[in-house]
């Protein structure tokens, strides 16, 4: 009796001493090897970084730890545990990381980078309250109609596609966020928060500036050598301060004049308080229109051009749903944005595009407040929570053949869709706010598009098929390489309905 007490209390105090001699790292979720100093570099690829994650999900598992230069990185391979985490714990879940370079070039003021706050709270309750579900009802005219414009105009010339995409969605958002009707696209209401989105990425690209791993040298004096980053951070961030202060001046100008297309969330912002906002009212409304239009553009344009690219591989998928849309709709009016309940084919399409490819592969990267203990295993505090979408969204146990571009997988149930809707738009406390209104548009260009026009690849001069190759851009919004589309219209009939609705 005595000496099994005694082996129990043996074996308990080896237990209490192991654990005590466990370090902090030997809790860390399993990854790949560190070394001194540089940590895990090494192993984090710089460009299609969710792909070499997805690999890691097969050797580490679903939730896997990295240290860049010291700074930890974790990323969540399972919708699940992205979920019990950035959803269920989302009062701890929800900073952003800070990014030196970004900050330095001024992107720390729009609230997409702000810390989980005040102003933050502010900003986002501006931008949810303009996109909430009945707000953006309001939208649906403009949203219907550049659609049309849209579709007009690559029925005319579909090798303008790319161009004509960023000049429609450039249209929309920058409508329902200022009131200004874009020229062209050379207005600049255009070119300067397209130029502010290209040195968005440049300057938040992971591991792409030696001052976001020491933050030491933002101090440094401009004339040393090495400090040229400085300088660039500079220009940039007064790109961001023209991009996002000209358009509102105008707006507000304008809106004293009467000479400004209405709703807009500006304008709507500024009447409520009857014109004449406080200082600190104005800041906030002006950081918040100038998030809409970085967060609100790009990823349109992307997810769009994927749904041209599974359109032109699949005509079985758009014979189908020519067939829902003649059925639920008839061939004598263009659909509008209210026909979305009932075309769940249109919806199962919508749906798969941002399955097949999502526009945001690794969304936003959130950041864990403190130190946190998730299935036994140490989530330190300030760690970057990476959501592998991409992988969540590819993972052979939920979607069978994941390469496959099924839109039937999710058999018209709502339900089944949103096992993808619910994971590319976010999570937690700063899921997407735009996603009705994102949705809207897609809506409107699928729909409009299917009832009217076949899309397919055109034939080159030699008469082969051009089949395009489904290959992306890597960053944290990814487009479709370079490709060739043919879009014909459907009927006669089709053509007179898009021609009359441009004219209107
Ligand atoms: C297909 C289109 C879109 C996709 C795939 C998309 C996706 C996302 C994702 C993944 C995030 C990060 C969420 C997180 O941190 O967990 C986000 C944030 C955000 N999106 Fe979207 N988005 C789209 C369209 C839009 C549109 C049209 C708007 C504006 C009307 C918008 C406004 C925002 C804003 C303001 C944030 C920052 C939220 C915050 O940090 O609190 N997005 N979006």
């Amino acid at each position: 009796m005595v000496s099994t007490l005694l082996t129990f209390a043996g074996a308990a105090i080896v237990c209490i001493l192991a654990k005590l001699l466990l370090t902090r790292r030997d809790r860390f979720p399993p990854g790949p090897r560190r070394l001194p100093l540089i940590g895990s570099a090494l192993h984090v690829p710089r460009t299609y970084p969710w792909l070499k994650f997805s690999e890691w999900a097969k050797t580490y598992g679903s939730i896997v730890y990295a240290d860049v230069f010291g700074q930890p990185l974790i990323v969540l391979n399972s919708a699940k545990i992205a979920r019990d985490l950035l959803d269920q714990r989302s009062a701890i879940y929800s900073e952003r990381p800070t990014m030196i370079m970004g900050n330095l070039s001024g992107y720390g003021q729009p609230f997409i980078l702000q810390p989980y706050g005040e102003n933050w709270r502010q900003q986002r309750r501006i931008v949810a309250q303009d996109f909430s579900q009945i707000g953006i009802i309001r939208y649906h005219p403009i949203q219907e109609r550049e659609a049309r414009k849209f579709i007009s105009g690559i029925i005319e010339d579909s090798s303008t596609l790319f161009r004509q995409l960023k000049l429609r969605m450039g249209t929309i958002i920058i409508q329902v966020t200022y009131g200004h009707y874009l020229k062209d696209e050379n207005d600049p209401f255009l070119t300067m928060p397209l130029t502010a989105m290209d040195n968005f990425s440049k300057s938040t690209a992971p591991g792409a500036w030696l001052v976001d791993f020491i933050p030491q040298l933002q101090y440094m004096p401009v004339w040393m050598p090495g400090a040229s980053f400085l300088s660039t951070a500079a220009k940039w961030r007064q790109i961001v301060w023209d991009t996002t202060w000209q358009p509102y001046l105008w707006s507000k100008k304008n809106l004293e004049s009467g000479n400004i297309l209405l709703p807009n969330m500006c304008s709507t912002f500024l009447e409520e308080a009857d014109r004449n906002p406080s200082e600190e009212q104005q800041d906030r409304l002006v950081w918040a229109a100038s998030t809409v239009m970085g967060a609100g553009m790009d990823t349109n344009v992307s997810t769009v051009l994927i749904f041209f690219l599974a359109m032109i591989l699949n005509p079985a998928v758009q014979a189908k749903a020519r067939k829902e849309l003649d059925d639920i709709i008839g061939r004598d009016r263009l659909p509008t944005i209210d026909d979305k309940v009932s075309l769940p084919y249109i919806r199962s399409i919508m749906t798969e595009v941002l399955r097949w490819h999502p526009a945001v592969p690794l969304g936003v990267p959130h950041s864990v407040k403190r130190d946190d203990i998730y299935e036994g295993v140490l989530l330190p505090k300030g760690s970057l929570m990476i959501p592998n979408v991409w992988y969540m969204l590819h993972d052979s146990e939920v979607f069978a053949n994941p390469d496959v571009f099924d839109p039937d997988r999710y058999h018209n149930l709502d339900s089944e869709m949103e096992k993808v809707t619910e994971l590319v738009f976010g999570f937690g406390r700063r899921v997407c706010p735009g996603k009705l209104f994102a949705e809207g548009t897609f809506f409107a260009i699928v729909a409009t598009l299917l009832s009217t026009c076949e899309i397919s690849a055109p034939v080159d001069a030699s008469g082969k098929t051009m089949i395009p190759e489904v290959t992306f851009s890597s960053g944290t919004i990814i487009f479709p390489s370079s490709f060739e589309v043919n879009v014909e219209c459907r009927s006669e009939k089709a053509r007179e309905l898009l021609d009359s609705a441009v004219t209107e």
